[in-house]
């Protein structure tokens, strides 16, 4: 293949107010000046693999405008092919991002040009993904686009979801995820009143019945779980001070898409991934504060 990892997905600009406290309704509190950071979770992803050193391309869309400028801009400098961004039809999508003193983030996103990345758009790009091994997708585009993504993979290719932020989702699209990286809100989004239990395990075993290939809930402090139908695992995570978690899951779901072409089992993925998601929560942003593999080693 002439890539590891094609990502298709969103692309934001992020707008960062850190705070004391977040405000009620009707309520004004003052934060930090504001940064304005390269973001989105489709971004993201492709950011992460190619500073860890995976051959990526990433599908996406965004405006006319300084913002989708600052995200081409960002992805040229890690290294990943931008011949799949498209350029045009709204402005570029905006993430309103606020940071607590204990790291944690809550987000509005405005999809803008992401919500103008059609299926059309994902035919059109056949030629990536006939080139790549993984293709990785999360859900700030329109859903009928993702499953366009489905439709579209190249016979052997892998295709990974992190289906966020999450809705419940089609049988097709299910089918297909090898693996779907889910956290606790999304698995229980997307089981809806299949969800019976408050343990992993079960959420991952239910997930599987719906005909899923492989599982991957992520459990924050407690690590994950992986699941397939060889087994189940909780692989630990690696502690560290987080500064800013935002992007750290999209820079864990690259890391695993990418060392599963690669060739990794679930279980190696995972835990390799989790390195990769510590190193990003040690430093302020998204895409900045994404590790390169040298720095997950001495990690
Ligand atoms: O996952 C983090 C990302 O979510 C941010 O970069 C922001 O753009 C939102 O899409
Ligand atoms: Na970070």
């Amino acid at each position: 293949s002439d890539y590891d990892l094609l990502v298709v997905g969103s692309a934001n600009a992020d707008l960062v107010i850190g705070v004391e406290r977040r405000p009620a309704a009707g309520e004004t509190v003052l934060g930090s000046d504001l940064a304005v950071h390269p973001g989105g979770k489709g971004a993201n992803q492709a950011v992460a693999a190619a500073r860890l050193g995976a051959r990526t391309a990433l599908l996406a869309r965004v405006g006319d405008d300084a913002h989708g400028r600052l995200l081409l801009d960002s992805q040229r400098a890690a290294g990943v092919d931008t011949v799949g961004v498209l350029v045009g039809g709204a402005p570029t999508g905006v993430a309103l991002i606020t940071v607590d003193p204990s790291g944690d983030n809550s987000i509005v996103v405005s999809p803008g040009a992401n919500g103008r990345l059609t299926p059309a758009d994902v035919r059109a790009a056949g030629s990536l993904f006939r080139a790549s091994r993984v293709v990785s997708t999360q859900l700030e585009i329109p859903l009928e686009t993702v499953v366009e993504v489905v439709r579209g993979l190249a016979p052997g290719s892998r295709f990974v979801l992190n289906p966020s932020p999450p809705r419940p989702l089609p049988a097709e699209l299910l089918a297909a995820c090898d693996p779907l990286i889910v956290n606790e809100h999304e698995a229980k989004v997307i089981l809806g009143e299949a969800c019976v239990s408050d343990v992993p395990e079960d959420w991952a075993r239910t997930l599987l019945s719906k005909g899923l290939r492989s599982v991957v809930v992520t459990l924050g402090a407690q690590g994950s779980l992986v699941a397939s139908s060889e087994g189940m695992t909780r692989v630990p995570s690696v502690k560290v001070d987080a500064v800013d978690t935002t992007g750290a899951g999209d820079a864990f779901t690259a890391a695993l898409a990418w060392r599963l072409g690669a060739g990794s089992s679930l279980a190696e993925a995972a835990a390799y991934a989790s390195r990769v998601g510590a190193a990003a929560v040690t430093k302020r942003g998204a895409q900045e504060s994404f590790p390169t593999a040298a720095e997950v080693a001495s990690l």
